[in-house]
């Protein structure tokens, strides 16, 4: 039997205020620093535990959430990857989904998804890590290690874009020991990078503050000089890479990446070919 609504609405409202209550230190200093933001400055839901960030901001944004709402957790439970993988999310990593109504950015979810990579790029470089680079298409890599992995989800009520969900998963203090044999080849963490622990609160404040700047760049001057800077910073332009195609390895060299986000390839005895992010199960270095 279903629960009736009331119930539900009370079970949801009991949540949000015991949230707010236990509330760590680096929530509150993080909520204090979003006031600072433009369009990313508040509506931050923060959860200990969640399912996924992902699927508690789509939620919230059924139900009307304004643009710019985050979701946090301090763990998730069934944190979700790009193409249905799980993403591990223990206690020490920043786990967070921000609701996005773009007005004037058409081209794909894929596009958000590379623009995030950028903006958490740039984040890494301001706390002076060496060698971050973006892994085509949803990856930010330290050398050759995942640190950050993000995921674009877009609801479309007809062919209208009602939101998109983007979701920003960086490995910062969390333990990543077992993740090789796990989901994710080569892992790492801030933490292991840099051999200190880094303050969630500036990591997830200089990644939302980056993002900002990019997203209303993106809107207001196009997207055409960001992806050159996008193609700047992928690292996996150049080598060889083997695709997952339909279950088929696919074994060609990143050529270019194009103004609409698409990854030029080309094989040996082969023509190039424009790649979408979606025709895609996996990439991995050849
Ligand atoms: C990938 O590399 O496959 C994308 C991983 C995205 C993980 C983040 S963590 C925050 C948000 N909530 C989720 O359930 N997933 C994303």
């Amino acid at each position: 039997m279903k629960a009736p609504l009331y119930y539900a609405i009370a079970c949801v409202e009991r949540r949000e205020k015991e949230g707010s209550m236990t509330e760590p230190k680096w929530i509150r200093r993080l909520r204090f620093n979003l006031s600072r933001l433009g369009l990313f400055k508040g509506h931050l839901h923060y959860y200990t535990t969640v399912a996924s960030t992902q699927s508690e901001a789509a939620r919230l944004a059924s139900k009307g959430a304004e643009e710019g709402t985050l979701v946090v957790a301090g763990k998730q439970l069934e944190g979700k990857g790009r193409c249905g993988r799980r993403w591990r999310s223990d206690a020490g990593g920043l786990w967070m989904s921000l609701v996005l109504k773009p007005k004037s950015l058409t081209g794909g979810s894929h596009l958000i998804t590379l623009l995030a990579s950028l903006s958490v790029v740039r984040s890494l470089d301001r706390f002076s890590f060496d060698d971050v680079s973006i892994e085509w298409p949803n990856d930010v890599l330290i050398g050759v290690s995942k640190v950050a992995g993000l995921l674009s989800e877009a609801v479309f009520v007809g062919s209208e874009l009602e939101y998109i969900v983007l979701g920003i998963g960086i490995n910062v203090n969390n333990p990543i020991e077992g993740f090789q044999s796990d989901f994710m080849r080569n892992a790492t963490s801030l933490r292991e990078s840099s051999g200190s622990i880094s303050k969630l609160d500036e990591v997830a404040y200089t990644v939302l503050g980056n993002l900002e700047g990019v997203y209303l760049e993106a809107q207001r001057h196009g997207l055409v000089k960001l992806i050159s800077d996008v193609k700047g910073r992928t690292s996996t332009i150049g080598k060889d890479i083997v695709l997952t195609i339909g279950g088929k390895e696919l074994h060609v060299k990143a050529v270019d990446l194009l103004p609409d986000g698409r990854l030029v390839v080309k094989g040996e005895k082969s023509d190039s070919q424009n790649i979408l992010p979606e025709d895609i199960e996996r990439l991995r270095r050849g």
